[in-house]
Order: C-alpha cells, then sequence, then structure tokens
C-alpha cells in the first residue's frame, strides 16, 4: 500500500531543480567566507527580510541557539510562549549550552500579547536574573500552524524594546504565515532584531536555515556558530536549493495551505475535535479523545497513514509539497475505514 506522510514537512524531498542546483553550485570555504553561493543566499535571505545580513546555519535548532547565545549573556532570563519550540523540543540548549534561564507565557493560539508580556515580566531587580530576550515563534507549531499578525509582533516587540530587551522570531515557517495572511516577511523583520526560517520544511531543501539581523549581530552570531560546530565549508551545496527555494517554492505554500483545511473538514466529520480557529496555515491538530493518539496513528500506519503524536490525546496531521489534494482525498477515506 502507498504510504501517505503526514508527520511533517521535514519529510519533504528537493526538487529535480534544487537537485541541479546542488550538481552545479559554485564553491569555496565558507569559514574563509569564500563560498559564492552561500553569500548569494544570505544577501538574497537579508534582502528579502530588508535586514542588513544573512547566517546560514544546519537547522532551525541551530538558529534558535546561535540567536540565543548571541542576543543573552549566561544567567539571562528569556521570555517565550508556555509551548514554544526553543522551550519545548529543543533539548534544553536554551540552558543546557545558552545558560539562560526560560520564563513562560501561556499563549491564545501560540500568540500571546504585549499586556502578558508586561504582566509577566518581573523588572530588573538584584534577585533576579537579566531578562535580556522575547522570543515569538511564527507560525506556532504546537498550537497548529497558528500565525502572529505583524501587529501582533509589532506591539509585543516595541514592549520588549520598552523594557531593555531584544526579540527574536523562530520564524521555521514564517513563509507559511506570510502566504496566509498575504503579508511581506520585511513586514515582521522591522519590528525585531533577529528571525530564524528553515529552507528544509515547506520550502523542501534537504538541510539548512538561515538567520537575518543587522551586520554587527549577525558577525557576533556567526562566532557563536562555530562554536558549536555550525561553521560549515563548501556549504553552497546546502545554499544553493535554498536559493531555488526563496525563487520558486513560497507561492506554492498556499496549496498546503489549502489541503489542511480540506483534511480538517474531513477528520472534524469523522468525529475527531479540531479547533477549526487553528487551521491556518499546513499543521491539523487533532483531539483523538476518548481514544489515545497512540492507538489512532497505529491504526492510522496499518491503513498506510502517517501522523505523529503531540501528546496523549492529540495527533498532528502536517501538509506538504510531497502530499497533493487527491492524496488528502484518498488519506481521508483510508482513516474513515
Ligand atoms: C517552530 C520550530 N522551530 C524550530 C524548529 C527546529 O528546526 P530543525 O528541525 O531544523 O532543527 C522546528 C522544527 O520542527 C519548528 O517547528
Amino acid at each position: 500500500m502507498r504510504k501517505i506522510d503526514l508527520r511533517s514537512d521535514t519529510f519533504t524531498l528537493p526538487t529535480p531543480e534544487m537537485m541541479e542546483a546542488i550538481a552545479s553550485a559554485e564553491l569555496g570555504d565558507d569559514v574563509a567566507r569564500e563560498d559564492p553561493t552561500v553569500i548569494r543566499l544570505e544577501e538574497m535571505a537579508a534582502r528579502r527580510f530588508g535586514r542588513e545580513a544573512g547566517l546560514l546555519v544546519p537547522s532551525g535548532t541551530a538558529g534558535n541557539l546561535v540567536s540565543v547565545m548571541t542576543h543573552c549573556r549566561h544567567g539571562d532570563e528569556l521570555y517565550c510562549e508556555a509551548e514554544a519550540h526553543v522551550y519545548f523540543y529543543e533539548v534544553g540548549g536554551l540552558s543546557a549550552v545558552a545558560g539562560v534561564l526560560p520564563r513562560l507565557i501561556k499563549g491564545t493560539r501560540g500568540v500571546y500579547s504585549a499586556e502578558q508580556l508586561e504582566s509577566t515580566y518581573r523588572g530588573r531587580e538584584l534577585h533576579f536574573p537579566n531578562p535580556s530576550l522575547v522570543c515569538i515563534e511564527n507560525t506556532h507549531n504546537r498550537a497548529g500552524g497558528t500565525c502572529w499578525t505583524p501587529r501582533q509582533v509589532e506591539e509585543v516587540a516595541a514592549s520588549a524594546h520598552d523594557r531593555g530587551m531584544r526579540v527574536h522570531i523562530d520564524g521555521a515557517r514564517i513563509f507559511n504565515a506570510c502566504v496566509a495572511l498575504d503579508v511581506e516577511p520585511r513586514d515582521y523583520a522591522r519590528h525585531v532584531d533577529s528571525i530564524t526560517f528553515c529552507l528544509s520544511k515547506g520550502l523542501s531543501c534537504p538541510v539548512g536555515s538561515v538567520i537575518v539581523g543587522d551586520r554587527e549581530f549577525i558577525e557576533r552570531a556567526r562566532k557563536n556558530r562555530k562554536i558549536i560546530g555550525g561553521g560549515m565549508r563548501q556549504a553552497g551545496i546546502i545554499a544553493a536549493p535554498g536559493i531555488v527555494a526563496l525563487e520558486r517554492m513560497v507561492g506554492r505554500l498556499k496549496d498546503d495551505h489549502d489541503n489542511a483545511r480540506l483534511l480538517a473538514k474531513g477528520l472534524a466529520a469523522q468525529g475527531l475535535s479540531i479547533d477549526m480557529a487553528t487551521v491556518q496555515t499546513n499543521i491539523v491538530v487533532a483531539d483523538t479523545s476518548p481514544a489515545k493518539a497512540a492507538d489512532y496513528i497505529a491504526r492510522a500506519k496499518r491503513n498506510g497513514i502517517l501522523c505523529s503524536s503531540f501528546g496523549r490525546n492529540l495527533v498532528r496531521f502536517v501538509t506538504h509539497h510531497g502530499i497533493t489534494e487527491a492524496d488528502i482525498r484518498e488519506a481521508l477515506d483510508r482513516l474513515g475505514t
């Protein structure tokens, strides 16, 4: 039986055009800043976000970690949403490597307000860690791929800046937010100090993420990238498909969003509980109660449908470049049997 893989957009494979770009990429040693393809990707990303500079990193996790290390000193405090990826899924790198203490804000569908930030903020006081960074996750993975609007980012960022903190966006899927809300990356980037976005999720590249920010920040981030072992030599083979992705793969994300909505409606009709307001991009989180997520996933797998656990009774489905509308209809048929 043909498998329909809805576990994650990280399972996407590079397009034939990306493979060609890899084969023909002009290469050099990027640690010595001599890889022209990496330089081209970083400049392209910076332009797209309206910022001065970009830095290629191996993964979204590396992008967040390097950004946190660059914004914060050991012992500082970082504010983020209670189920933010940087806190929930990055192996505690925040504390283990960056030496930062997270302070959590419970958002609504992944988004928190400036007022919430202000009421959680403890101030600068002898007994407290130094508050130095606010993180925003857009789109928010565990909330179901939900989007922050540029206005929401602007308000939280203004409040953070008023308190002397910097602002980082974990924009692993920020292009999904841009397509869903019909806004430009720069509409977010102008309010914040750094953004990480992933090439390797919905944009279908095999590897890589990019941090963008001002030149001085990116130069310091470059050193931290080296500390964590993320300085890569002929990294043009990673950057080349990234260039293809930025040129060709952003607009099509709308198809993934349409497919996610189709899937969500079908799953709801089969009795799963879904907060449809969260189905804004390419992620669907469904409550399988009273069935356990593990049992639902095992049954789906027996029918050739792959999805992943998001908690005891929560299952996540992600649409992506490898999934067509026909796949969604077939997945619904098989899941409904
Ligand atoms: C919101 C978010 N941030 C960061 C990451 C980390 O990206 P990577 O898997 O490339 O380390 C992910 C991965 O799924 C994510 O969903």
